[in-house]
């Protein structure tokens, strides 16, 4: 949620970072805004996206070899010009990009106007920015001690940049729960939300964690403890390669990270599914599979995509390994004052690895004693140093907010651990064992096979543009995608859609159908066909206009169906792992029609940093 960038070194600063701001627009794009240093320091901010503060600076450059950039997802103040990031206070010397929330501001706010302070804007940040100033001037402290100072008088979150016009030379970033990281190329040195802006100078970087800051110059940098305590950090070294994080010739990331999946779910299982051995090898978290396996529950926590994800593991695990699953909204974990201990196993799951209240969930569970442990897509994310283990998705950088290729990837490491949890628990025989590995192997090709089959999709589309609501059905694994499937078409396009257990429409939703309806059944020949059946026939009777996710050979659903899109069979386990993708390209191309920034849709942010 917001982008930092931050740029010291021998190029022009305000290049590098519109730049750099433009790869992290994904995190936020209400407003943008910029601050170099030349002599003095030079600020210039635009209402939307990084594209407008662009063109603004077409008018006037900015110049200088240091500076600061932000594009802000808001939480407080309404997003304009004013309210953009860099801040400054009373004197302007010294400007202050934020991501993050100081839940405390209004009563450091209150101290800082009887003092004489008065603010420009509505945001909390300001009043750090002011804090800051208060501490450096009134009591003639040095600055970069006058924002050590200041953070710790700060309650809430913070990644932060700052530049001061009387000292040219030096940048100052700090975190507490918003990521941040350095990027270090000889003379030149960068501050970054993630390793996005800075892959195409280096991928060489250092992990600021919480409460901590680095004064950072041209050719070093140190970090230290926000309470003083000099540190010593480990550089690493980023495998991304900038190929990954540009669009290589389609119109939008999601429709690329969408085509991106038979080698991302190929790339995820490289290594670990092992089909010749017929097992599956985790390096991950080997250290911790004896504690997974006998733990009384094993809780898995997440949000939004990867909470459907999460839903279709509980599945997964109950049928392959018998083992005990609740699944969580991270958001809510720590309000239910959880009963968790040591015998238990946390899970959390989040592409980006920084979402901040599967951080919490991660931090409640472990303080409680549980194990807690990982699957993200981020290399390095806060959630992955903090679980005790896990497993990365391999998925590559997830640009478009709409979460697709994670989603695959979360999917197929959840199936590779219960499949190994269900064979040590002798759960699944060997022979059983082979032929689920077989069918997982085979997922990439299949998902290949609807890729390229799906002009049927895009006409449909056309069909149910302008449709004001959608249903949409499943069950047993099919219900999480249901949600899947209705999450990512709201987001994008904007229109109304539920997801619910097929059965659970007569309950309720069955009110809504009437012939203007689409309804969206996930009807892949399993164990709930026969259900599924009867489910579409109450639809039909109601005049719902029936789209089926289905096999070829599954007649009734076919024949029962205004549109039928057909997908390859595989083992009911893994269907969600092929559902998913006619749904993923319905939302997309509806949201094209309907010419919506899919990208960036409107109030999202691809990573949510804010509890
Ligand atoms: O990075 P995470 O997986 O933790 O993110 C969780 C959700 O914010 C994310 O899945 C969100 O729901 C996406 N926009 C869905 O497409």
């Amino acid at each position: 949620m917001c982008g930092i960038v931050g740029y010291i070194g021998d190029q022009k600063a305000s290049d590098v970072i519109i730049k750099g701001l433009k790869r992290l627009e994904y995190r936020g794009y209400d407003s943008a805004g910029i601050a170099t240093l030349n002599g003095k320091l030079l600020i210039k901010k635009s209402v939307g996206k990084v594209a407008a503060l662009e063109e603004n600076l077409t008018n006037s450059a900015l110049d200088g070899n240091a500076g600061i950039g932000h594009t802000r997802w808001a939480t407080h103040g309404e997003p304009n010009d004013v309210n953009a990031h860099p801040h400054t206070a009373q004197h302007k010397k010294f400007a202050l990009v934020h991501n993050g929330i100081i839940e405390n501001y209004d009563v450091l706010k209150k101290q800082l106007e009887q003092k004489g302070h008065s603010f420009a804007t509505q945001t909390d940040t300001e009043v750090l920015a002011h804090l800051i100033e208060e501490i450096h001037e009134s009591e003639t402290m040095d600055f970069e001690k006058a924002v050590q100072l200041a953070l710790n008088q700060v309650q809430g979150t913070f990644g932060i940049a700052v530049v001061h016009q009387d000292y040219p030379d030096m940048l100052i970033a700090a975190r507490r729960g918003s990521p941040l990281l350095i990027g270090i190329n000889g003379s030149e040195h960068f501050i970054a939300s993630d390793a996005s802006p800075i892959i195409e100078f280096t991928n060489k970087v250092v992990y600021l964690d919480d409460d901590e800051m680095a004064i950072i110059r041209n050719d070093s940098y140190e970090v230290k403890t926000i309470k003083d305590v000099p540190l010593t950090k480990s550089v690493h070294e980023l495998a991304m390669s900038l190929e990954q994080i540009e669009k290589g010739g389609y119109e939008h990331f999601m429709l690329k990270e969408i085509y991106e999946q038979p080698q991302t779910i190929a790339d995820c299982m490289r290594g670990r599914l092992m089909v010749d051995e017929n097992r599956i090898q985790l390096g991950g978290i080997e250290a911790v599979v004896d504690k997974i396996t006998n733990a009384n529950r094993l809780i898995i926590a997440a949000c939004g995509t990867s909470w459907h994800a999460a839903l279709v593991g509980e599945y997964m695990f109950e049928y392959l390994a018998k083992k005990r699953v609740e699944v969580e909204y991270a958001s809510e974990f720590r309000y239910q004052d959880p009963l968790v201990d040591e015998n238990d196993v946390l899970l959390v799951i989040s592409q980006s690895g920084e979402t901040a209240d599967t951080l919490a969930a991660l931090r409640e569970a472990k303080k409680r004693g549980a194990t807690v442990i990982g699957i993200c897509n981020v290399v390095g994310s806060t959630i992955a140093r903090e679980t005790d283990a896990g497993v990365y998705t391999h998925a590559g950088p997830e640009i478009g907010v709409a979460s697709t290729k994670a989603f695959t990837a979360q999917v197929v490491v959840l199936a590779m651990m219960a499949l190994q949890i269900g064979l040590r628990k002798g759960t699944i025989d060997e022979e059983q064992m082979r032929e689920l590995i077989r069918h997982l192997d085979e997922v990439p090709e299949k998902v290949d096979q609807i890729l390229n089959n799906q002009d049927n999709i895009k006409e449909l589309s056309k069909l149910f543009t302008y449709a004001p609501n959608f249903l949409y059905l499943g069950r047993s694994y099919n219900f999480p995608v249901a949600l899947e499937g209705a999450l990512k078409l709201k987001e994008i396009s904007y229109i109304h859609a539920e997801g619910y257990p097929a059965a659970e429409m007569k309950h309720g939703p069955i009110a809504l159908i009437d012939q203007h309806m689409p309804v969206v059944v996930i009807a892949a020949t399993d164990h709930t066909n026969e259900k599924m059946v009867s489910n579409i026939e109450e639809v039909r009777a109601r005049k719902g206009r029936i789209i089926s996710i289905t096999n070829s050979n599954n007649g009734d659903v076919n024949r029962l169906s205004e549109f039928s899109i057909t997908i390859p069979h595989t083992h009911d386990c893994f269907s969600p792992l092929l559902t998913v993708i006619p749904l993923q390209l319905i939302a997309y191309y509806i949201a094209v029609n309907r010419q919506c920034d899919v990208d960036k849709p409107r109030n999202l942010a691809k990573s949510v940093t804010v509890e």
